[in-house]
């Protein structure tokens, strides 16, 4: 079982700067909520309840008067700062303990998921007690993600950003991992754009055999 969530909601922000300069990209609206809302309802809707919200130091305040404790939610949230953007998988070292002995999903603050079918999609995860999983789309332009290679359904090759073509299906920012992942998180290198990058640890997962993937299909929306 996943009975715990990181919603990582920090990053610099920059290429929705000036509009990102007082305010995270995570707080903007959508509709009529903050961007944040969306991904914290399909942590909900996974019925994950315990959640830690990663924060960039100057954000701490706004998302916790948004958000408070998570009480008047039904849930309950605590926060965590991230000094500077070293990468998603940094999520997992400073969710550390947080996390401890359990399983974890993580969800980015700026992915917007929406259709009913996702729920099924979720439950069906969330039973998962070994290995990680992922979440795919179809996507027009691939080399703008992190992709997965499927052959045969199975999960042959992941790149991030790849530059070549090598499949439209991006890797979407909902993932669900065993508590492996937090050692698995502390032997990553910086990749050359400087972060530790979650694909790596995808792929230590799927080197191991262990990662599987939902198809998120046409009853659903995914956007970043
Ligand atoms: O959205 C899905 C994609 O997200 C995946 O397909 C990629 O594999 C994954 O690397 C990531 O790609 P991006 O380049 O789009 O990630 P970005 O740097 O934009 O960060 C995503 C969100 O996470 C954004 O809201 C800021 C937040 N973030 C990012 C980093 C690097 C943090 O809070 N801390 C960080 O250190």
């Amino acid at each position: 079982m996943i009975n715990k969530g990181i919603i990582l909601a920090g990053g610099s922000g920059t290429r929705l700067s000036p509009l990102t300069k007082a305010v995270n990209k995570q707080l903007l609206p959508i509709y009529d909520k903050p961007l944040i809302f969306y991904p914290l309802s399909i942590l909900m809707l996974a019925n994950i309840k315990n959640i830690l919200m990663i924060v960039n130091p100057g954000q701490i305040e706004n998302f916790k008067s948004l958000l408070g404790d998570g009480k008047r939610f039904g849930i309950k949230i605590q926060y965590k700062i991230q000094k500077k953007p070293k990468g998603l998988a940094d999520a997992f070292i400073l969710g550390k303990s947080f996390i401890k002995r359990d399983n974890v999903a993580l969800i980015l603050g700026d992915n917007f998921f929406y259709g009913q079918s996702l729920t099924d999609k979720l439950e069906k995860s969330l039973t998962h007690n070994k290995g990680a999983r992922i979440f795919l789309k179809n996507v027009k332009k691939p080399e703008n993600f992190g992709v997965a290679k499927i052959v045969n359904k199975k999960i042959k090759k992941i790149v991030e950003k790849p530059r070549k073509f090598i499949s439209d299906y991006a890797i979407t920012g909902l993932y669900f991992f065993d508590n492996e992942v937090v050692n698995y998180a502390k032997k990553l290198k910086p990749s050359k754009r400087g972060e530790i990058e979650i694909t790596d640890i995808l792929n230590i997962y799927k080197n191991n055999e262990n990662l599987s993937y939902e198809h998120i299909g046409r009853g659903a929306i995914w956007s970043d």
